[in-house]
């Protein structure tokens, strides 16, 4: 299958804004990805200076915007680092000309743990969470809660099935919130937008050849929850290529970009030691 001029199932080593272009408009469902973060990794691959950041990145959101459907979602990892004793403003900036400048809609912001380099830090404790953020074209996405739904405690199936008290005064409420489907379906509880992923992942054993890989279970409970079988996931800074595997494992198409030889080479060794594995 070919959307445009790119086959689906490969990445291309090419700057994703060229590579966006060969893409047809509302050809993507699910877009997720960690772009460079500003000058952070400078020497290993593109560095973007913080004050030009939005600058650099908004033509790729223009394209990333073009190319995704309106059922689609976009989520971006990224964190601002903090210089002389302040956290970086840049990120905080993008968000909000992704709204206020291009029109998506900022669903969401979700959090991850990751814990940071330990140490002592003038001011401040070390870092123990990144950001993702949750963009989208319109109000109705794809949206699959239960597919990342966890197995309820006995404890709360009990609670979860007591009859109610009663509405509260107002209407509101823990009385009202109980009855509401897609909170409580018996035997599977939500999780929350913080994500709690075990920090035994690919990041450690890969790290010596990717600098900043993400664990494979992050880009797999956004595939989960917000994509179809059989759909179409992009990565336009694609790395050594978790949003690959993570399509693989659950059965969805996939498409990246990176810019840099040695990271795609990663990344196909990775998705062949997974097909090898099947
Ligand atoms: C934060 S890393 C992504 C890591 C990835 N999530 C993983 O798990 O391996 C960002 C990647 O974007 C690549 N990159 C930087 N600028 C790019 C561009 N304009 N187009 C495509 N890739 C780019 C870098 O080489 C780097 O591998």
């Amino acid at each position: 299958m070919k959307i445009k001029e790119l086959k689906l199932n490969e990445i291309y080593k090419m700057d994703c804004l060229d590579g966006l272009k060969k893409l047809k408009n509302e050809s993507i469902d699910l877009i997720i990805t960690s772009p460079p973060y500003a000058d952070r990794r400078e020497g290993e691959y593109k560095s973007i200076k913080t004050n030009e950041y939005v600058n650099w990145f908004i033509p790729i959101a223009e394209e990333l915007y073009r190319v995704l459907k309106p059922s689609g979602s976009f989520f971006i990892n990224i964190k601002s680092h903090c210089s002389k004793g302040e956290r970086e403003l840049y990120v905080y900036e993008l968000v909000i000309a992704l709204k206020k400048k291009l029109g998506w809609r900022f669903v969401d912001e979700f959090t991850w743990t990751k814990n940071g380099v330990p140490g002592r830090f003038k001011g401040r404790f070390k870092n123990g969470f990144e950001p993702i953020f949750h963009f989208a074209k319109s109000s109705e996405i794809i949206f699959n809660p239960y597919a990342v739904g966890v197995p309820m405690k006995e404890e709360s199936i009990k609670r979860a099935n007591r009859k109610a008290t009663g509405l509260t005064k107002n209407g509101s409420g823990f009385a009202g919130m109980r009855r509401n489907e897609t909170m409580v379906n018996r035997s599977l509880a939500l999780p929350s937008n913080h994500l709690h992923i075990p920090q035994k992942s690919n990041q450690y054993t890969l790290q010596s050849k990717h600098p900043a890989v993400f664990p494979v279970e992050l880009p797999e409970f956004f595939i989960k929850a917000f994509s179809d079988e059989g759909q179409v996931v992009l990565d336009p800074f694609m790395g050594s290529g978790t949003t690959a595997i993570a399509s693989e494992m659950l059965g969805r198409k996939w498409l990246g970009f990176e810019t840099e030889a040695k990271y795609i080479e990663i990344a196909n060794e990775r998705l062949k030691g997974y097909a090898d594995s099947k």
